[in-house]
């Protein structure tokens, strides 16, 4: 497939991840954004974008007149067809429902130009049956963006069975222009790269609270003070090579018969969502949460990934 010179952006869906994908593709002055919601006003989704935007502005990383030429390269509209009519690419962020996100992708192909690249934002769903309702489905690509999308970098561009390798090589360039760090994914499966590392973490994590080996905080706590602090800097096939891979096998193969490796959720988790402990949602989770303390914890990562991403 011939690649069109991105120039346009058309994001579909204008909640949470919808405007912060908006604004970084706004970020780069020669492109222009729409973007479409079937619910949420013109109004309020530029509202949205400018309170994303004031952090940014607040912490100096931005100018607050960056920050206003970001907002008018925007422009919402109530009417997929006018959103999409000029797109070069369309990046589908509707809610995470397989039968609405195929629905989106077959009404939206007789909308846009033939060479159009439409991306969808799936977090977990698979990309070939998203696109399995549509006729031409070489140009259909996953880009998942992580959230908050205005401050991680990575983009997981997965390949689906049908995408051809121009799309997905278009789809990188262009997200490489706008500042994030684009991975190929070669297979469409769940949970792509980064959704499997995290949980096979999350999963252990659990086991070992579960078991009485630790409690939840000293868990926390033992990444936080050890591999967390080289991750930045130091991924995990690097690190092999750098003790190397004999010690690493000897490691495997002690330890792996002691590891979780329980192909459902853990009970524990499950009996606390039955309890309705679902974390910040409800107060309690794995710790007790006052307002005050979910703030702070929310306010640190911010200012932590502003510190770690724009030295601000
Ligand atoms: N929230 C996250 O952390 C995260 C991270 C990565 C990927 N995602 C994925 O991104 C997608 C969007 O997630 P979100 O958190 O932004 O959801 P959200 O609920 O905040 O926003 C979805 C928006 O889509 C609109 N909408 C619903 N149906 C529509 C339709 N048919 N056409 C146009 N707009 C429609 C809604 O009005 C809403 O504004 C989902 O697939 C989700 O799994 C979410």
């Amino acid at each position: 497939m011939g690649a069109p010179a991105i120039r346009t952006v058309a994001v579909a869906g204008g909640g949470m991840m919808g405007c912060g994908i908006a604004q970084v593709f706004a970020s780069r002055p020669d492109l222009s954004v729409t973007i479409f919601d079937s619910y949420v006003s013109g109004a309020a989704i530029l509202d949205r974008i400018r309170g994303n935007l004031a952090l940014f502005v607040g912490k100096g990383v931005f100018s607050q007149a960056e920050a206003d030429a970001i907002v008018a390269r925007v422009t919402p509209y109530g009417d997929l067809a006018a959103a999409v009519r000029d797109a070069d690419l369309v990046v589908e962020c509707i809610p995470e429902d397989m039968a609405l996100k195929q629905g989106f992708f077959r009404d939206l192909e007789p909308l846009v130009r033939p060479d159009a690249i439409l991306c969808t934002n799936t977090s977990v769903m698979s990309i070939t049956a998203i696109a399995s309702k549509s006729a031409k489905r070489d140009r259909i690509v996953g880009t998942h963006f992580w959230n908050p999308p205005t401050l991680i970098p990575l983009v997981e561009v997965v390949k689906a069975e049908d995408t051809s390798d121009g799309t997905v090589d278009a789809t990188i360039a262009v997200l490489a222009s706008v500042g994030k760090k684009p991975i190929r994914v070669n297979k469409d499966v769940p949970g792509f790269v980064a959704i499997r590392l995290q949980h096979a973490l999350w999963r252990e994590a659990v086991s070992i609270v579960e078991h009485g080996i630790a409690d939840a905080a000293t868990v926390d706590e033992a990444v936080r003070s050890s591999f967390g602090l080289r991750l930045p800097v130091l991924g995990p096939m690097e690190n092999i090579d750098m003790v190397g891979a004999d010690l690493a096998l000897s490691i495997h193969d002690y330890l792996f018969p002691y590891l979780e490796d329980a192909k459902a959720a853990s009970p524990a988790l499950r009996e606390k969502v039955a309890a309705g402990d679902l974390g910040f949602k409800s107060g309690k989770g794995f710790a007790a949460w006052t307002e005050e303390e979910m703030a702070a914890s929310r306010r640190r990562l911010t200012e932590h990934l502003i510190r770690m991403l724009h030295g601000k």
